[in-house]
């Protein structure tokens, strides 16, 4: 604690003394997290000049300090949608309320915060923040903000005011003062919200005449017409009448799910916007609650920034090592030194293909930036080069690491393939991975490692192999033992009966999965009909595109040794009924989300279950699109996500029921 209060001490001088601040705004935010936590766990070693005690900065030694008639409060930032939720929950509890509460939700302006005092309509001072309780006198320099009114007129003028906003520099002025800055030769500024903070408390008032300064308004204290007002969103309405700029994208909202809806929107569209921002604040739109929440010393408990956090690490590239996947298709994959990311250790991460590999320009020993995309895949979003000297830089491949057979691109360079197929062991490994995993005939025991021994053993060489194998011959491979033998065995004999679609899954046909298997073995009903099919008759079949009809032709063409191999061992089930139209709408192209453990019915069958009923999409993740959710046992949060935006919810009996009816009208053998 003590060592992260040194660093953000320094960093907060760094920043708000010296506006030159050596750590990026997401760090510096999430290190402050990181000290609250730590303090809410530990109150008794709080100290008194930690950050989170006061508001901010100290001030110019040239400024003359004033302090503020009501303390200038900071605003508690959080980060994810559980926190919001909780915000929520919290302000309910304490206003002993069971109806939705309005939120005045305002974009989270990044400049600087300044107080003004306005008497009779006249601006009397203008103040930075400082620590809250004083602030820096810029009434000077403020009087030369080109929208900030000076004279208030409006009839209708409370006799005191103080009025609270943010000074900026608009986008598109930042690029020209940074460019003016540039050609003569002097210091830049990093970044918007350090122009505007530099342009303002600056001695020389000339000087903050020539910089474009806006003030947008988000605050007022109205003294003795406080009750007339009682809502912030109809002080915002007055501010503006009093003729004060508001950053028009404010909005009253009553539910977490649009509040999280309008974060999102604005997340998206933040890019577009004139002016730097770094999240959204989320407000108690009734004063009257308001002032019931009160304050801590640093914020208020009525309001609340929510930021736009995606979170970045950086870390040092030691290798790229190319990956042949089970069609050939070349993927490079980056290998850095580890980082722990939400409590997983990440080490490495896809570069997808040779255009964006190349597009990085990558030396071992350059840092990349990784993110979590959508919380789960670690992605590279940047590479920062360190010097070539040093560094090896990265080539893609021309042969295939894995045969040396040659590698050819697409036209587009997004997809290279090796071209040994059959020599390549790649392939071969994967392929043979592919038809025994879960995607495939669900084989027990034969996981990716003794499936290598057994090739370099020359005990299988297709996948037809694996039905010749015997307890023997698993007993020749270092490390297995008789009972896992034999096991493995009774499980390959138990696979050889298998249904048509399972069947044509194992084979890994490039846009071949559950759905499209369905659809064809569905169609055709028996192996013997996909055998003899045209292109033509794979793409009369609703929702089979050309390139999966044209997979399938030509992946029955090229390996017919193959398919009568495995015909002669295999007991292949032909489709019994055509569900060509499904009766039952239910699931029908609903975007089904699967969570929890489910005790009646396998996971796997629950799944092939819904894609026999005509389910459009199985995601692991609640999105937008989502429209069912069905829960076995032990669910967390994506029960109360359901919940929160409103998506129907299906336990597990209930679900095994509706499989049952439905099985019996479509007559075929699902359950
Ligand atoms: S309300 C008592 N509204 O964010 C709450 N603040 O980190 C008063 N900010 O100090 C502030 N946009 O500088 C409020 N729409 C907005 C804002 C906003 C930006 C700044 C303000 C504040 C800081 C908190």
């Amino acid at each position: 604690m003590q060592n992260l209060q040194k660093k953000l001490n320094y960093y907060s001088y760094k920043y708000y003394t010296l506006q030159n601040p050596i750590i990026s705004d997401q760090k510096f935010d999430y290190l402050m997290l990181v000290l609250r936590k730590l303090e809410k766990k530990n109150n008794d070693f709080i100290q008194s000049d930690s950050p989170t005690q006061k508001v901010g900065s100290n001030l110019l030694p040239f400024l003359k300090s004033i302090s503020h008639i009501t303390p200038m409060l900071s605003i508690k930032n959080i980060f994810e949608l559980k926190d919001l939720l909780n915000f929520e929950r919290k302000i309910k509890h304490k206003l002993a309320l069971k109806k939705n509460i309005n939120f005045c939700c305002e974009l989270k302006l990044d400049g600087l915060a300044v107080s003004l005092l306005y008497k009779k309509g006249i601006l009397i001072q203008a103040t930075t923040r400082g620590n809250g309780i004083n602030g820096e006198n810029v009434t000077k320099n403020a009087r030369t903000i080109c929208n900030l009114p000076l004279k208030l007129n409006n009839t209708n003028v409370p006799p005191k005011l103080e009025v609270r906003g943010e000074v900026v520099i608009l986008k598109k002025d930042f690029a020209i003062l940074n460019n003016n800055l540039s050609i003569q030769g002097k210091k830049t500024f990093s970044n918007a919200r350090n122009a505007a903070s530099g342009s303002l408390r600056i001695k020389k008032t000339s000087k903050t005449n020539k910089r474009k300064l806006m003030f947008f308004a988000y605050y007022c204290n109205l003294f003795n017409l406080e009750n007339k007002y009682n809502s912030q969103f109809q002080r915002l309405k007055k501010l503006q009448n009093l003729g004060f700029s508001i950053n028009e994208n404010y909005i009253l909202l009553n539910k977490i799910n649009k509040i999280y809806k309008f974060y999102n929107a604005i997340s998206s569209k933040k890019n577009n916007l004139n002016v730097e921002i770094d999240g959204i604040v989320i407000k108690v739109d009734n004063i009257k609650y308001q002032k019931k929440l009160g304050n801590t010393i640093t914020y208020p408990h009525w309001a609340i920034a929510f930021k736009f956090y995606s979170k970045k690490y950086i870390t040092k590239i030691t290798s790229v090592s190319f990956q042949v996947g089970r069609t050939g298709t070349i993927t490079p994959v980056a290998h850095f030194n580890p980082v722990n990311i939400d409590g997983a250790i990440i080490t490495k991460a896809s570069l997808y293909n040779k255009n964006n590999m190349l597009k990085f320009n990558i030396s071992t020993g350059d840092f990349a930036e990784i993110k979590r995309a959508g919380e789960v895949i670690p992605k590279i979003t940047n590479i920062i080069h360190q010097s070539m000297k040093l560094n090896k830089k990265i080539h893609f491949p021309k042969i295939c690491p894995s045969c040396s057979s040659d590698i050819i691109d697409n036209k587009s360079k997004k997809i290279s393939k090796c071209t040994g197929t059959l020599i390549c062991s790649s392939q071969k490994q994967k392929t043979l991975e592919y038809f025994v995993s879960k995607f495939g005939l669900n084989i027990f025991g034969l996981g990716p490692s003794i499936i290598k021994k057994l090739i370099q053993n020359h005990l299988i060489n297709d996948i037809s192999d694996f039905f010749y194998l015997t307890q023997d011959n698993l007993l020749k491979i270092s490390g297995i033992e008789k009972k896992y033998a034999k096991n493995v065995i009774y499980a390959i004999k138990k696979s050889k009966k298998v249904s048509l679609h399972t069947f044509l899954c194992s084979l890994g046909i490039p846009n071949i999965a559950r759905s499209s298997a369905l659809k064809i073995s569905s169609f055709f009903l028996s192996l013997k009909k996909i055998k003899n099919a045209s292109i033509q008759d794979f793409f009369q079949i609703k929702n089979i595109g050309k390139k999966t009809a044209k997979n399938m032709f030509y992946f029955f063409k090229n390996n017919k040794k193959l398919i009568s191999k495995l015909e002669k061992v295999l007991q292949i089930e032909n489709t019994l009924v055509k569900f060509k139209k499904f009766r039952i709408n239910f699931f029908k192209n609903k975007h089904i989300v699967f969570t929890g453990s489910f005790k009646t019915m396998k996971r796997q069958k629950a799944v092939k279950n819904v894609l026999s009923f005509g389910c459009k999409n199985i995601s692991n993740y609640i999105s937008k699109k989502t429209n069912l959710l069905i829960c076995g046992e032990n669910c967390g949060r994506k029960i109360k996500q359901a919940e929160l935006f409103k998506i129907k919810i299906l336990k597990e009996k209930k679900f095994v029921l509706i499989c049952k009816k439905y099985s019996k009208i479509n007559t075929t053998s699902i359950l």
